[in-house]
């Protein structure tokens, strides 16, 4: 099937589907028994990101279970700054770890070479999963945003993370610049290695963009991601965009005005009914049920889904969740969800 027929890319394309395409965020985790069987055959989590044949064994699981619209690379954001030279590791059930970068610093050098010849299994697994989908599954690459990456690259790991970016952000605001813009050009660049590979949308993960003030956040979500957009659309111009600038209420819709991204992932802080009136105008909403409803279910679930199918459902939209779903969410519930949607 071509690209643009899959529902995702239609989606994303501005098209409205009589059931909308259907996907969740970190699909491929925990909360399935066997992505922790390959998990715990691969030893490491960075050893599934790096190895074609676990990172695709798991992406697939969730597209076999549960048959979704769209397939969303395996990997994570910090093989970012690992490419780039830093020491990154993940501590068994605490999350990332990396050697911080000091404030002040110089951005780690972006080097193509050096930086794809790291990546190579991550460009390899996209294009053995664009042989290995089912046909109508739509393929989607990723990346995060330069200051979610910043984030950690400042604080070395996944607490009081954005405090210290915050800090360099206004203690040695020329620096702090120079980090975002640099990753700006390694993410625009990635990304577009991702579509060489076979990816057939990508998606911008900004999970901390709430913890900008409104000047900063134009500065270092808004640019960065429009540069982004940029690097992408002049290599590849019909290939969609989703931004996913996480919690920033009524901004964004000022985020897709000013980024040109084609769609725009929702967290569940917004209402669907003010992203019809104000979001989805300007381009495709995805999103946004409440995570939890996946570990809860039951007819909270069943309403929640109702009221964002109500108010999204007859303009451009893509199902998802507000953020990623969560180790103790139950199966039976995204069983349920896709009946629900798909009746
Ligand atoms: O299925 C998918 O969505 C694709 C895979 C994916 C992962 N991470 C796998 C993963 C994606 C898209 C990400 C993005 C990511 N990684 C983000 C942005 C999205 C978001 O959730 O806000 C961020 C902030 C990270 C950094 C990261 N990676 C953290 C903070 C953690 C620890 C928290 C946790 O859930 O364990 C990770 C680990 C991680 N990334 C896991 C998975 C499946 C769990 C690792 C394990 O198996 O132990």
């Amino acid at each position: 099937m071509k690209s643009d027929d899959k529902l995702l890319i239609r989606a994303l394309k501005g098209k409205t589907n009589p059931v909308p395409p259907v996907w969740l965020m970190r699909q491929a985790g925990r909360y399935l028994d066997e992505y922790r069987a390959v998990r715990e055959t691969a030893g490491g989590f960075l050893n599934l990101c790096y190895n074609p044949d676990f990172a695709v064994e798991v992406t697939l699981q969730p597209i076999r279970r549960f048959g979704f619209d769209a397939s969303i690379l395996f990997s994570d954001i910090l093989v970012v700054p690992h490419a780039l030279g830093m020491n990154v590791w993940f501590a068994q059930g605490e999350g990332p770890r990396l050697d911080p970068l000091p404030i002040g610093s110089a951005p780690p050098v972006f080097d193509p070479e050096s930086f794809d010849s790291h990546l190579a299994p991550v460009y390899e697994t996209v294009s053995r999963l664009r042989e290995e989908l089912p046909k109508e599954t739509a393929l989607i690459g990723f990346a995060g945003a330069p200051w979610t990456l910043a984030t950690y690259m400042a604080a070395g790991r996944g607490k009081d993370e954005q405090a210290q970016a915050r800090k360099w952000m206004f203690s040695s605001p020329d620096t702090f610049a120079a980090l975002i813009d640099s990753l700006a050009e390694s993410v625009g660049h990635y990304l577009v290695k991702q579509i060489d590979a076979g990816a057939e949308a990508v998606q911008i993960f900004d999970s901390w963009a709430s913890a900008l003030a409104p000047n900063a956040f134009d500065r270092y979500c808004v640019q960065p991601t429009k540069r982004i957009v940029e690097i992408v659309r002049a290599a590849h111009p019909d290939t969609p965009i989703i931004g996913f600038p996480r919690g920033v209420g009524s901004l964004y819709a000022d985020f897709v005005k000013a980024t040109g991204v084609n769609g725009v992932s929702l967290d569940q802080g917004v209402s669907p009914e003010w992203a019809a009136e104000h979001v989805q105008p300007l381009g495709t909403v995805q999103g946004n049920l409440e995570p939890m409803h996946m570990i809860t279910g039951g007819d909270a679930m069943m309403r929640d889904i109702d009221r964002i199918i109500n108010a999204l459902g007859q303009g451009p939209f893509v199902f998802n969740l507000g953020h990623g779903i969560t180790p103790e969410a139950d199966i039976n519930n995204v069983h349920a969800l896709l009946k629900k949607i798909r009746g």
